[in-house]
């Protein structure tokens, strides 16, 4: 018999939430070789070198210190600067901005500084796994708002009307979107900006893919009317920079907020590496030319890999943002876990089902495409294989080509 703990020692809190749909895939693909993985949303870039660069240099130099819990003024200032000349936000580095450990840490710093236990939080289904989680932990209760491929993954303001309670504090989302690809329209995001005016809403607005648009603009939502007063804003540096293993980000928003989110984040976290955040001052300043040619390396991989999956049968909307597409597998006959699990073993590629993301992902899967274009065509050979094998009728439905 073993004599581990059992979930009764563990939190209720944490025996809520379920681990992560996605590691949990790639805890089976590890010990096989040959996959292609569409799996892990990361760059397959390395984080161009004017930025490695400094971070050795400064590490040759001796900056191995803490620095200030909020993070480097130096940053700070810079980001000030940055907010101010992308989308005319003005944020005092002193008091509006706090460095962190990822947008993964802003996720779980602005959901702990804003939920007492039982406030419940809007959040669109799918949605990148962390939200709701975050939410959980910090006692909060995450309220689903289905989304569909037939309204583009956009969050659909009546169905967000109906589940307002005086229990909501918050809506909590990210455009572009994690797993679907939808870079949330102006038009949405003004009616969801009054809905929260209206019904004294925060909006937890997660823009790390922000650079990643591809023909369309990314609005960012403290620039809509009076938003500025109630978004917490996060962003980093993990996709447009490839700098997921920096462990770098930011929050940006109200000085309340932010004093709340600081002083979680001093006595969890104390502060981001000082190595990372030079890095990042560094990215700001000379890694934006790398990041256009990654994003027009991405916008190739996307028209492959959109087009491909569409002409196999396996219908997929145009993902505007992101690295991401989210075809529906339902053309199989296989569930997204079913579906996921059998082209892993059969065909050997990796992809994420889409029910890792919510219960309206049954149907879909997450191909990731920040991979090389060998790569993507292989996939897609591999996987047209398997849909053939496994229907009977090979789909004859219309593709849906994008165009360029
Ligand atoms: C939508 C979204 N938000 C946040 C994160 C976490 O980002 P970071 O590396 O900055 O913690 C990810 C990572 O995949 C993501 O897809």
């Amino acid at each position: 018999m073993s004599n581990s703990p059992s979930p009764q020692y563990t939190s209720r809190l944490v025996n809520r939430i379920a681990p992560s749909g996605i590691r949990r895939f790639f805890d089976l693909l590890a010990s096989m070789e040959g996959v292609i993985s569409l799996g892990v949303g990361e760059p397959d870039y390395v984080t161009p070198w004017s930025i490695r660069e400094t971070a050795i240099t400064s590490l040759e130099k001796g900056y191995t210190m803490y620095t200030s819990n909020s993070g480097m003024p130096e940053l700070r200032q810079a980001l000030s600067r940055y907010l101010l000349d992308k989308y005319g936000l003005s944020y005092n580095p002193d008091t509006e901005i706090l460095i962190t450990v990822g947008v993964s840490e802003g996720m779980d710093l602005a959901s702990r500084a804003i939920l007492d236990p039982g406030d419940e939080v809007i959040i669109p289904d799918p949605c990148y796994v962390a939200y709701p989680a975050n939410v959980t932990l910090a006692g909060g209760v995450p309220v689903m708002v289905p989304t569909s491929c037939e309204n583009n993954f956009e969050l659909d303001i009546r169905n967000i009307e109906t589940r307002i309670t005086p229990k909501t504090k918050a809506i909590f989302f990210g455009s572009p979107s994690n797993p679907t690809g939808t870079v949330t329209t102006r038009e949405s995001l003004l009616e969801i900006a009054g809905l929260a005016r209206k019904n004294n809403l925060i909006v937890i607005s997660d823009e790390i893919y922000s650079k990643l648009v591809y023909n369309v603009e990314h609005t960012c939502v403290p620039t809509l009317p009076g938003m500025k007063e109630r978004t917490i804003l996060l962003n980093g540096f993990s996709k447009a920079y490839a700098m997921t293993g920096w462990r770098i980000g930011y929050a940006a928003g109200p000085k309340e907020i932010i004093a709340a989110m600081t002083k979680i984040h001093q006595y969890t976290i104390m502060c981001a590496p000082i190595m990372s955040q030079i890095a990042a001052i560094e990215a700001l300043k000379s890694g934006d030319s790398s990041a256009a040619e990654m994003v027009e390396d991405y916008n190739r991989r996307r028209l492959m890999m959109v087009n491909g999956l569409n002409e196999i049968g396996l219908i997929c909307h145009e993902p505007k943002g992101a690295f991401y597409a989210f075809p529906s597998i339902v053309s199989t006959g296989f569930n997204s876990e079913d579906f996921s699990e059998r082209l892993l073993f059969e065909e050997k590629v990796a992809c994420v089902p889409g029910t890792a993301f919510g219960q309206c992902g049954e149907g879909f899967v997450r191909c990731c495409y920040a991979t090389s274009m060998a790569n993507i065509e292989e996939a897609l050979n591999r996987i047209r294989r398997f849909v053939l094998r496994h229907t009977e009728k090979p789909a004859k439905r219309k593709a849906h080509p994008v165009k360029k």
